[in-house]
């Protein structure tokens, strides 16, 4: 047992000395370190990369991956955390995928579909499985890295959730911190896997019938004509996008998502709202008619998306940068959405352990980057993200009670912390909030999903000014208001 031989040893005499001087030694390394200690959070920008893995017939996606990072100094008592800008170099890896060629045949007619010549394992924007991250704003990114599903190891199967390996270093080369974001890619395009189609010349002979071109010369890119913004790409004036084509052309044949979209196997829909709320794909995109309807009506695919600041999803608490997709939208402190949430489609806590390795190596569990000391070192002293103070929830009885209540806070008025006993008979996300005599909402006590039962939160307002204050809480269709005083 270490700590008995430690102990024996601070009792013998001449040798305490050396241990206290070894344990002060110690505070001093370990207080440095802290003094200057990083993190890293990377994700990917899309829940799910699709792409074909045989390109001698007909391309719709080309293997490209797009890693994001933003770097951290974390905070202490007397300093805010700061996202770092420059002086930090980002390397990216896939451990156990350290090549793509024979995995696709993509680089035997990258230069037919796409008028490129590239060097073997090297993607569309000229980056390959490994190498540095470029900076811009107050990011790290790389675009079109050509991950493949399959690893090294294992040629068969694919596995759609690797984890990439992103690793910091300072200006002298010394590796400071690094993380594992997931890298989701796959394989499941399944025109013929799903048993649609007999093959993949059988579709482009049918295209053939509707007068669009020749199907012995190939291979063909449908986004030669059907605009695509997902590869950047304009199509021929006249013809209707990818998008619009795909799901008009389909809608009366399949609902299933999953029929194209990866997949039965690769489950791209993973987040907390599919295992927690039950959604489906429906839920925000509606039907494979409405997808195709919206575009008619001048939806723009891929640059608008369901968002969930949405007024009848989560309100404008929540909501993106106006004009933005979640994955383009940044929040708290500068921080992207996706850097306390995951990937969209992989919002956390995820139902795939993979999703979940890096905020558990941040803040100990999985879910929302929530925990303020991962970033801060300390607790700050004010609201954090979309206005979030951690607080003290207790459960005091788990029996469910005759109604859900809200009941008046002690002590009241308070300076600076009180306690409010609520009651609820259903589970439910369970949102206590408090608000100005204006009505305008200071901070969230509480954002969680609880179950039934009697619940004290403990909070502290030492940041508030004092004056009347209301405080609301919301458990599905259940709702209450009382007011409280904060005396300075
Ligand atoms: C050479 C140009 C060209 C290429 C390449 C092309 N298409 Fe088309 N496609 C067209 C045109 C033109 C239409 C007719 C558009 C219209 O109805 O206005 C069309 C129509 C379609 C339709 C709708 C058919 C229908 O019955 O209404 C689908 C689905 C479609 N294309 C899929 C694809 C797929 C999949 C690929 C790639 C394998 C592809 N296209 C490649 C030109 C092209
Ligand atoms: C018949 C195959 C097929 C089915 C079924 C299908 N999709 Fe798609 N979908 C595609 C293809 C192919 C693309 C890629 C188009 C591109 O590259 O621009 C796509 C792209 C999309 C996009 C991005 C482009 C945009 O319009 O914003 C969304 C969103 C989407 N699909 C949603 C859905 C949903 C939701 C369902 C089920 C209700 C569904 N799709 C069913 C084939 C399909
Ligand atoms: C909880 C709501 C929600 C559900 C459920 C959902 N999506 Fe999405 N989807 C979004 C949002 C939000 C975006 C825009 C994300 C972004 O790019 O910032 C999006 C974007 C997309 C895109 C465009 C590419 C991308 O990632 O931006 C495709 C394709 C897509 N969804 C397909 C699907 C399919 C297929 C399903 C079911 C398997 C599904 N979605 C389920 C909310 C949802
Ligand atoms: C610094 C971390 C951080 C950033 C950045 C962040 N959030 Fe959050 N978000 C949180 C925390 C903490 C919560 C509340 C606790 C929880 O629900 O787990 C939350 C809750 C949410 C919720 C759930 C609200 C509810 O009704 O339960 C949504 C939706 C959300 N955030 C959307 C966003 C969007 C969109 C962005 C980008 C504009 C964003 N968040 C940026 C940390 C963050
Ligand atoms: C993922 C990292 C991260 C997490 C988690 C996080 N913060 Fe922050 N926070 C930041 C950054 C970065 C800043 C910006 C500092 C700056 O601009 O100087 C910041 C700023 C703040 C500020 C100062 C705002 C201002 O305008 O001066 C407060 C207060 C704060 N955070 C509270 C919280 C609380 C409370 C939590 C936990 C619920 C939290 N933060 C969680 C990264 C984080």
């Amino acid at each position: 047992m270490e700590y008995q031989t430690t102990i024996t040893y601070f009792f013998k005499g001449g040798r305490m000395k050396i241990r206290l001087f070894m344990l002060l030694f110690n505070f001093f390394l370990l207080g440095s370190v802290f003094a200057q200690n990083y993190i890293v959070i990377g994700w990917n920008d899309l829940g799910m990369h699709c792409s074909n893995k045989d390109f001698s017939t007909m391309a719709i996606l080309p293997p490209y991956n797009n890693l994001r990072a933003q770097v951290l100094r974390v905070g202490d008592a007397n300093n805010n955390p700061a996202v770092m800008t420059s002086g930090f170099r980002v390397s990216y890896e896939i451990p156990g995928n350290t090549y793509s060629v024979g995995k696709t045949n993509f680089w035997d007619y990258e230069d037919q579909l796409f008028g490129v010549n590239l060097e073997p394992n090297v993607g569309l924007e000229g980056n390959g499985l490994s190498g540095d991250m470029t900076i811009s704003e107050n990011y790290f990114y790389v675009n079109g890295v050509p991950l493949t599903p399959y690893t090294d190891s294992d040629l068969q199967n694919e596995d759609a959730l690797q984890l990439a390996l992103l690793t910091v270093f300072d200006g002298s080369g010394q590796a400071l911190t690094s993380t594992q974001p997931v890298a989701p890619v796959s394989n499941e395009i399944n025109c013929v896997s799903s048993g649609c189609h007999s093959s993949e010349q059988q579709i482009l002979n049918e295209h053939e019938n509707e007068g669009g071109f020749n199907p012995n010369d190939t291979p063909i890119l449908c986004a030669d004509c059907h605009s695509d913004n997902a590869l950047g790409m304009s199509g021929q004036a006249g013809v209707p996008s990818f998008s619009e084509v795909m799901h008009d052309k389909h809608k009366d044949k399949t609902n299933d998502c999953y029929k194209c979209h990866p997949g039965p196997n690769t489950q791209c829909l993973r987040g907390v709202m599919k295992t927690q709320h039950n959604f489906v794909c429906q839920d925000c995109h509606g039907s494979v008619a409405n997808v195709a309807q919206t575009i008619k009506n001048g939806r723009e695919p891929w640059f608008e998306e369901p968002s969930c600041g949405a007024s009848d999803c989560h309100g404008s608490n929540y909501a993106e940068e106006s004009g933005k997709l979640f994955r383009e939208s940044k929040g708290h402190g500068g921080l992207y959405c996706s850097a306390c949430h995951g990937e969209p489609h992989a919002i956390l806590p995820s139902g795939s352990d993979r999703d979940n390795v890096q905020n558990i190596a941040l803040q100990g569990y999985a879910g929302t980057l929530d925990k303020c000391e991962s970033c801060h070192g300390t607790t700050p002293n004010g609201p954090g993200p979309h206005g979030f103070i951690p607080s003290d929830i207790e459960a005091v009885s788990t029996q469910i009670p005759d109604k859900s209540t809200l009941l008046q806070n002690y002590p009241n008025p308070f300076n600076p912390s009180t306690t409010i006993e609520f009651h609820i008979t259903q589970a439910g996300k369970a949102h206590l909030d408090v608000y100005n005599q204006l009505g305008q909402k200071v901070f969230t006590v509480l954002s969680e999903f609880l179950q039934p039962g009697i619940y004290h939160a403990n909070f502290n307002a030492e940041f508030l000014p004092s004056g009347v204050y209301f405080y609301r809480l919301t458990v599905n269709r259940f709702s209450e208001t009382r007011k409280m005083f904060v005396i300075r």
